[in-house]
């Protein structure tokens, strides 16, 4: 049963609030690769942690009814962790690399010219020299990154769509809190959630922290312990999509063949 703020996942792209830029930028994609009957385009995803690559990286994917495949840079220890996430995936499948810049250069290397030849050399071992290469799907990558200038210039190039995160304006983190709160049931009252956003510190990870249910009660904290700071967030977002009401996640048809919990 769902009974923290947290456990509410956006699952569409009407969910998503803020990031007005970065959805008009994914909004226009979709409609390219529907209408064309395409995959989704390459990706990369930079901006400060905890503002939502993730969760629009799973929601692209269920927006394109395609599998999901997500793994950590820092998870893929060896070329077969690479082979076996890259190998996984099918024609238009979502595969993100969250943390990209955390992947060793040589795997970056391997990545991109996979993409350009669709095809993955396999075996060699130390000799250097590949034994046989086999085809990819034809699979979107979505890279996510803090730290853009981490990941190689070849690797970047590679990526079509470039989405920047920006910090979230206190009325969109009202905003989210008010719609996953509305997914659980609670009733919220409308005072309060300028006191959640305003410590938030623009993060929507943050406010969902801030608000979770106290341990048998009926709802969410009704009064925050400290008086909220007064700043808001270091920095705002243009606007929201408003719209839907955030439901529970269910599964994609997804497979992560070194997954981690989103
Ligand atoms: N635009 C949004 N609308 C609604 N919920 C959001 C939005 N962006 C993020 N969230 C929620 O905020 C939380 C943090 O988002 P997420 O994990 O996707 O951030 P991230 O950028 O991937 O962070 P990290 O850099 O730590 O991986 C999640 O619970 C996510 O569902
Ligand atoms: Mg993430």
């Amino acid at each position: 049963m769902k009974t923290e703020i947290g456990d509410v996942r956006p699952t569409s792209l009407a969910h998503l609030v803020g990031q007005r830029g970065v959805l008009d930028q994914v909004a226009v994609a979709l409609d390219a690769a529907h209408a064309d009957g395409k995959k989704f385009d390459h990706a990369l995803l930079v901006g400060p942690p905890g503002l939502g690559k993730s969760a629009l990286a799973e929601v692209a994917a269920r927006e394109m009814a395609s599998g999901f495949h997500e793994v950590l840079g820092q998870s893929i220890a060896t070329p077969a962790d690479l082979n076996a996430l890259l190998l996984g995936a099918q024609d238009r499948d979502v595969v993100h690399i969250d943390e990209c810049h955390e992947l060793p250069k040589e795997y970056q290397t391997v990545l991109y010219l996979a993409l350009d030849q669709r095809r993955l050399a396999l075996g060699g071992g130390r000799t250097g020299k590949s034994v046989q290469s086999v085809p990819l799907a034809d699979f979107t990558l979505l890279l996510s990154t803090t730290d853009e200038y981490g990941l190689m210039q070849p690797l970047r190039d590679r990526m079509k769509l470039l989405l920047r995160f920006d910090y979230y304006s206190p009325d969109d983190l009202a905003l989210l809190v008010r719609q996953r709160a509305a997914a659980l049931g609670w009733e919220v009252h409308g005072a309060i959630l300028p006191l959640i956003s305003g410590r938030s510190r623009g993060r929507p990870g943050s406010p969902c922290g801030c608000s979770r249910r106290p341990g048998g009660s009926a709802g969410p904290r009704a009064t925050p312990r400290s008086p909220p700071p007064t700043s808001p967030g270091p920095a705002a977002s243009k606007g929201s999509t408003g719209g839907a009401s955030a439901r529970p996640s269910g599964s994609t048809s997804a497979s992560s063949p070194a997954g981690r919990p989103g």
